[in-house]
């Protein structure tokens, strides 16, 4: 792992406070801990102060180290109803094989009896616990999300830093929803890029729940966003010391980001040309028909392997090239560097509402985005999901809702089924059900001919 380089303007502003309150220290301990091969003397205060400790470094012998302990502030967030964050400035203690994170305070007998600037959190805990995952309150995913104890604690009580970070730490879960493509943009790398975007790569992220084969798959992203070796926290057995930490991730809306609550109001035009910059995406705009005429608009079709496939994909990539457009109809490589490269080289992407549809955000500029949606009363939930995302990237997006008759399942019930005639009950009933028969049964036979003004619109968008 790449150390933590010490950042001298953050380290400067805590090194100023009155040395005499070392010259009143009133406390002064030894601590011996011979599994930890590490002697420790400290010199602490009731105040913010220095905190001095002499360490046994390994066969080199002593190490002298100078830590202030600095009045903590802690804001702390509950009521957003994506995630509930802490961010924390002080000394921070992480141990991970313990999910605790320790806000080390002067003095203590809680928040607000120990000198702790504190917002967002009851002013008697000294303890509370944090899920560090943007699902809040879904009972399907978050009881298997590890919880992240912070605990303000006095010097005295925290345990003794192993590693020195002048790098923020930022704490999260990778557990969860992760491996299906759709949350892992949604849930988990869209909140990183608002959470450590601004902190310009200067960030260690800590991760319980860490999947290994998940970073060498977003390897481009995550090596965006921080410059150091994230953490496994879960196996962590070495405290890890910094003077700031957040622990969860800011999440906004589906698969996009809410400027205006966004450090350095990032938006999702900032986090495309991120994107761009991390996979080498050659096209920052789609293709403006009228300033190069002759050339022929790229029409991507993604075609799914089980269900929502299009059954009549030849009839559809008929009409289209009829239209004019150059068409692909492709099932996408698992590969981010190759598919982001393949989406990147279109104008226009069509597909059945799925987690495929997670690949616009490698789309250029003004590219023209059509969902669609299959029977089963999901054209709202479609639009959430995939709808907003692309007009909050500059993108343009259609939606086409399918008829009864477009849908396979008019193969499989008889016109008269619940099913067509009402789904709600079947949405109340519950979500598998949902899931088994709308996304786990259907595919689709689109009528080509009241698809076809769908992309004459797109075309018309793409002048
Ligand atoms: C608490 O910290 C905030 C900044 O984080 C500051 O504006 C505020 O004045 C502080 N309050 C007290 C009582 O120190
Ligand atoms: C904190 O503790 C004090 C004394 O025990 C009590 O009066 C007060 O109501 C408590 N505050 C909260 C927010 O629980
Ligand atoms: C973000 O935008 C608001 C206006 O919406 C502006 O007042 C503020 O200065 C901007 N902040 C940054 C960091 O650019
Ligand atoms: C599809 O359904 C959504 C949500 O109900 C609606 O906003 C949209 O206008 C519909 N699209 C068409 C083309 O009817």
């Amino acid at each position: 792992m790449k150390a933590a380089v010490r950042n001298k303007k953050r380290r400067g502003s805590f090194c100023n406070p009155p040395l005499l309150l070392l010259i009143v220290a009133i406390q002064f301990l030894v601590i011996y801990s011979p599994t930890l091969d590490q002697y420790m003397v400290m010199l602490t205060t009731g105040k913010p102060g220095f905190f001095q400790s002499v360490v046994l470094d390994g066969g080199r012998g002593f190490k002298q180290v100078d830590e202030f302990i600095p009045e903590p502030h802690l804001r702390c967030d509950f009521t957003d109803a994506r995630s509930n964050v802490c961010e924390m400035d002080g000394a921070i203690r992480i141990l991970g094989r313990t999910s605790e994170v320790f806000v080390v305070a002067p003095s203590l007998t809680s928040v607000a009896g120990g000198g702790v600037n504190a917002t967002g959190v009851d002013p008697n805990a000294t303890r509370w616990k944090i899920q560090p995952y943007t699902r809040k309150g879904e009972s399907r995913v978050m009881p298997g999300i590890t919880e992240v104890t912070v605990r303000l604690v006095t010097a005295e009580e925290a345990p003794a830093c192993d590693a020195w970070h002048d790098v923020p730490a930022i704490v999260y879960s990778n557990g969860g929803y992760c491996g299906n493509y759709y949350h892992d943009f949604n849930d988990n790398i869209i909140p990183l890029f608002i959470t450590s975007r601004h902190l310009g790569g200067e960030v260690q992220l800590l991760v319980t729940q860490k999947q290994r084969w998940w970073f060498g798959k977003y390897k481009e992203i995550v090596e965006g966003l921080s410059k150091y070796e994230p953490v496994d926290l879960d196996a962590e057995e070495r405290v890890h010391c910094y003077r700031r930490a957040i622990v969860g991730l800011r999440s906004h809306k589906d698969l996009s980001i809410d400027p205006r609550r966004a450090p350095n109001n990032y938006s999702m035009v900032d986090f495309k040309r991120f994107l761009m910059w991390r996979y080498a995406l050659p096209r920052e705009h789609a293709i403006r028909m009228d300033e190069e005429p002759g050339k022929k608009p790229r029409l991507l079709i993604i075609s799914r392997r089980s269900r929502r496939r299009f059954v009549n994909l030849e009839e559809i990539v008929g009409m289209a090239e009829g239209l004019g457009f150059e068409v692909t109809a492709t099932e996408l490589h698992p590969h981010i560097p190759a598919a982001s490269a393949t989406v990147n080289s279109f104008d226009v992407l069509v597909a059945v509402h799925g987690s495929g549809l997670t690949n616009l955000v490698f789309l250029p500029m003004n590219a023209v985005v059509i969902q669609v949606v299959p029977l089963g009363r999901m054209e709202g939930l479609a639009m959430d999901e995939y709808g907003v995302p692309p007009r909050d990237m500059n993108m343009r997006y259609l939606q086409y809702n399918i008829t009864a008759e477009e849908s396979t399942l008019s193969e499989l019930y008889p016109r008269a089924h619940p099913i067509f005639l009402d789904p709600l009950p079947i949405h109340k009933h519950s979500w598998s059900l949902v899931k088994d028969i709308y996304l786990g049964q259907q595919d689709v036979r689109l009528n080509v001919r009241r698809f076809r003004p769908v992309l004459q619109t797109a075309l018309h968008l793409l002048r």
